[in-house]
């Protein structure tokens, strides 16, 4: 049985060095078998995960030798970072390593949408040359609302204002008179007005109880006909059936989905659409922003378990 248990595929230069020096179970599948899950958890001190796993309350409190909990990313949705406190396991994870990577990605969904990039390309390779049909639009003074201006909205924020687009923000946590805020220069609004004024919807939400599925026909209802919606955060955010709705009645103009509600999802509806566009969960997926993210959470694994401390912890606020 191994001291440290990596459940999904999580490689890098660190992952190498600590299966150099510690005893890994390295098991890229095991996130899918929730028993054989529980059974290596028996007597590991540490495990490593992306979002895949559920690390679950019951699987903590089976886990009596856990110490540390490591996620390889920035979302702990699928973590139970109480029971982890309650049980004194540590939860290590990567807030910001992989946040320009998704960021990047998000403007490269607005192009992709508005300049219709994935179709240009597969006309042209079918031997196409269609420059009249693949007439787009320009990013340029259009309006950017960014539905959460966390680490990531703040820099989608950032690269936007370079396109020249006027950027509009809603985030209730956020307070506009701090100096990060102001430096933006993104107006907050409410969310209706956000909705009604953009011609980019982004989503920028922790998936929580409150922001589940809360991307729903009511929202899609107030978006600008011409309007496109990205997601590159959470899946579960969004209702996938409601949006599906706006996307065939043209409710909207498009959306770019880099997250879904399954993953992966069975292939369905949406691939059926000529006004989506689908990857596979790749906003963190550069070789930089992985080389940080495995960094930080193999940091933190060696070094509890070395007796030391972790320095990337998630801590849950009290309210
Ligand atoms: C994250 O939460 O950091 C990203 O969605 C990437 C991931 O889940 O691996």
């Amino acid at each position: 049985m191994s001291e440290i248990v990596v459940t999904e595929d999580i490689v890098g230069v660190a992952m190498q060095r600590l299966c150099e020096t510690h005893d890994v179970r390295f098991e890229p599948t095991l996130w899918n078998r929730p028993d054989d899950l529980a059974a290596a958890l028996q007597t590991a001190k540490a495990i490593i995960v992306r979002n895949q796993t559920q690390v679950t309350r019951e699987l903590i409190q089976q886990a009596s030798q856990l110490r540390i909990i490591a996620r390889a990313g920035a979302g702990l949705d699928n973590v139970d970072t109480r029971a982890a406190a309650e049980a004194g396991v540590v939860v290590s994870y990567a807030p910001s390593e992989n946040s320009v990577s998704v960021a990047e990605l998000v403007l490269g969904l607005m192009l992709s949408l508005v300049r219709r990039l994935p179709a240009a390309w597969q006309d042209t390779r079918n031997g196409g040359w269609d420059r009249i049909g693949f007439t787009g639009g320009e990013l340029f003074q259009k309006t950017l609302g960014i539905v959460g201006l966390g680490r990531i909205g703040r820099l989608v924020a950032q690269r936007a204002a370079a396109f020249g687009m006027r950027l509009i923000a809603h985030d209730d946590f956020v307070d506009s008179a701090s100096p990060q805020i102001r430096e933006l220069n993104v107006e907050l609004v409410s969310l209706p007005e956000l909705l009604a004024a953009s011609d980019f919807v982004s989503a920028h939400v922790p998936l929580t109880d409150q922001t589940r599925a809360m991307f729903n026909s009511q929202l899609f209802g107030q978006m600008k006909l011409s309007a496109f919606f990205i997601n590159a955060s959470r899946g579960e955010t969004v209702s996938e059936i409601d949006l599906l709705a706006a996307l065939r009645d043209r409710r909207i103009a498009g959306a770019a989905l880099d997250v879904r509600t399954s993953e992966p999802p069975a292939i369905g509806e949406f691939e059926k659409l000529d006004n989506v566009i689908l990857t596979p969960h790749i906003g963190a997926f550069t070789h930089e922003a992985q080389e940080r993210v495995v960094e930080t959470v193999c940091r933190d694994v060696a070094a509890v378990l070395s007796g030391g401390e972790a320095t990337s912890v998630f801590l849950i606020k009290s309210r």
